[in-house]
């Protein structure tokens, strides 16, 4: 099974959208192998975004996930990576199916909620750069109802 990084960000803090982020990974199956709120600095944010950093948006992306504290979880399960992405949806809210997290609770690419690991060789620097701490293993008692 695979890791993924998955970020809610300060506007699905604010707007409270935590829990209903959260509730469509584990019914889909994924299991939290680590979560926290953490309030992030501008230095940590232009390392997590190190790839956009000649970007126009790149400042306006930093300030505004700067702006509160996030909720940073690593969800493990099958395909992890490319299915949390298809679970958040398109980086623009727009673009989005409706039945995605984006398409359902947002509409600005500069306001798009949530973050999704793109990559297992992203996810895997995304976890350690948030969990330098470590992330926990435990066994789910749903593990043989949800895998043959
Ligand atoms: P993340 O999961 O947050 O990494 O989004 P993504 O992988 O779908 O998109 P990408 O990594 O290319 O961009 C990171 C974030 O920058 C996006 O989620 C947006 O919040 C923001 N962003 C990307 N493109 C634009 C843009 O054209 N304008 C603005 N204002 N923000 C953008
Ligand atoms: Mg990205």
């Amino acid at each position: 099974t695979e890791r993924t990084y998955i970020m809610i960000k300060p506007d699905g803090v604010q707007r409270g959208l935590v829990g209903k982020i959260i509730a469509r990974f584990e019914e889909r199956g994924f299991k939290i192998v680590a979560l926290k709120m953490a309030h992030p600095t501008e230095d940590h944010l232009r390392k997590h975004y190190a790839d956009l950093a000649n970007k126009p948006f790149f400042p306006g992306l930093v300030k505004y996930m700067a702006s509160g504290p996030v909720i940073a979880i690593v969800f493990e399960g099958l395909d992890a990576v490319k299915t949390g992405r298809a679970m958040l949806g398109a980086t623009n809210p727009l673009a989005s199916p409706i039945g995605s997290i984006r398409g359902d609770f947002a509409l600005a690419v500069g306001r798009n909620i949530c973050h999704g690991s793109d990559s297992v060789e992203s996810a895997n620097k995304e976890i350690d750069l948030w969990f330098p701490e470590g992330i926990t293993s435990w066994k789910s008692v749903y593990e043989g109802w949800l895998y043959e």
